[in-house]
């Protein structure tokens, strides 16, 4: 989906709000010196439903979900796009996914909850976890699951076991860790062999659970799962894996004759949080990944297995940002001036936990250069509490609508209740309309888990 909007020639100082429209929702406009996103006014919005507040722009949500699907089907018509729900899992975001036409994958009961609360068809989910418990394993085979992705080999044992006594038959695939170093934080790269997910290559460990998984009664082998991170710009690393994975695929043919119907490459594709970042689209994504295994499979004379993907991230994060006040500002002369707002690291906890990096914009200056340097705090009793550090902004006062951006993944669902501060809800907008799609919290919500 292009997302050209012109400069505002009046302002080529590359310093208003102006500049932010690639990391802000498709239908972000400055208009009258405030932001607008999904024909509102965030200030007026900000009046109506209180701060702090998630703002999604849900036709850009349907737009990225719909580019996945349509790139992939274009290049591989059997492939599968698979929305990866820890990113941001609502029932009005999953019945969208449905409707795109786009897999879910969950990674625990409680995801899975949602995906059934939202009418979600179950034969389209696949289950992830490293530890899924014996309680989630048993309410996967009751929801009846389209697959299971296993992690190790007490898990392979236990489905098993609980498969037959369910009479069942669960379809699942065998999580790989492929050896390859993603170029992102360490806290998010997984597909390296020091890892706590997945069966690696190296000591024959993957391919004992593919054999264990083909003798295993109740199980159905259906094929391989890496994910390999996330926030992932170069792409040269998934080809590198689907490399390391078809030649896997080639072993398991080998040794076992059986056949590998899916590969799935996980998600990771990186998204912009600056506007310094230049991530990679999906129609490139899409041919380096569905190229990639096609060129690797046809060079070994193997069939290609049905490509799935699992996109989390790049499909909400620039869909959503962040409505806060401006509560307090701090003026340390010669340090540092920190402008703090209504929440912080209990709504967006990746600047503490990765050191991420956000954009912040004042909403109801937005046409004004961000000339200042300050600090974006929040109000918790945290020193590490900031969500914004040492960034640009428009020189800041008490009451100003606070909007930092592209908070659309990773930030609600890592939100916590730390201080005993109430989560904010999510609002989407669309067409100079708008609807809570998450309430905000309330005291009694906090207070009603606490029965001592
Ligand atoms: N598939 C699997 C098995 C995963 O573990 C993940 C993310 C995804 C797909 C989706 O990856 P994405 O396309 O969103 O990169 N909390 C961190 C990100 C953790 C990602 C965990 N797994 C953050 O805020 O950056």
């Amino acid at each position: 989906m292009n997302h050209i909007i012109p400069k505002d020639p009046a302002t080529p100082d590359n310093k208003t709000a102006y500049d932010l429209m690639t990391i802000l929702p498709h239908s972000a406009e400055v208009k009258e010196g405030r932001l607008w996103i999904g024909g509102l006014d965030m200030v007026e919005l900000a009046r109506e439903t209180g701060t702090a507040v998630y703002v999604m722009d849900e036709d850009h949500l349907r737009a990225q979900l719909r580019d996945y699907h349509d790139w992939f089907a274009r290049l591989d018509p059997s492939s599968e796009v698979i929305y990866a729900g820890k990113a941001f899992c609502s029932k009005a975001m999953l019945r969208l996914v449905a409707e795109e036409q786009c897999c879910l994958d969950v990674s625990s009961g409680g995801e899975l909850a949602f995906a059934q609360a939202a009418g979600f068809p179950l034969s389209n989910v696949y289950v992830h976890g490293n530890n899924k418990t014996v309680d989630e394993l048993r309410e996967c085979l009751a929801a009846g699951v389209g697959h299971v992705v296993v992690d190790s080999f007490e898990e392979l044992e236990r489905l098993s076991r609980l498969a037959v006594e369910a009479q069942a038959t669960q379809p699942i695939l065998i999580r790989v860790t492929p050896g390859i170093e993603a170029d992102t934080h360490d806290f998010i790269k997984t597909g390296a062999e020091d890892s706590k997910f997945g069966f690696g290559l190296n000591q024959g460990l993957a391919l004992e659970a593919v054999k264990r998984a083909l003798s295993l009664p109740g199980l159905d082998f259906e094929g391989v799962h890496m994910h390999i991170g996330s926030q992932i710009f170069a792409l040269h690393s998934f080809k590198a894996a689907i490399d390391v994975m078809v030649d896997f695929i080639e072993q398991i043919h080998h040794e076992t004759g059986a056949a590998v119907r899916i590969l799935d490459t996980g998600g990771g594709l990186g998204v912009a949080y600056g506007v310094a970042d230049e991530p990679s689209t999906i129609e490139e994504y899409a041919e380096v990944i569905t190229g990639g295994i096609r060129t690797d499979c046809e060079a070994r004379g193997l069939a290609v297995p049905r490509i799935a993907v699992e996109p989390g991230r790049s499909i909400v994060a620039n869909a959503g940002v962040t409505l806060y006040t401006v509560g307090t500002i701090k003026e340390i002369p010669g340090i540092r001036t920190y402008v703090s707002v209504d929440g912080g690291m209990t709504d967006n906890i990746r600047t503490s936990l990765y050191g991420a990096h956000y954009e912040p914009v004042i909403a109801n200056r937005a046409d004004q250069p961000r000339s200042v340097t300050v600090t974006v705090a929040g109000k918790h009793c945290e020193s590490g509490d900031i969500v914004v550090s040492d960034g640009p902004l428009q020189p800041a006062e008490v009451g100003d609508i606070l909007c930092v951006c592209a908070t659309g993944a990773y930030c609600q669902s890592m939100s916590s209740n730390y201080n005993k501060q109430v989560r904010p809800g999510v609002v989407w907008v669309s067409g100079g309309h708008w609807r809570w799609v998450v309430r905000r919290e309330t005291y009694d919500d906090l207070l009603r888990c606490d029965v001592g």
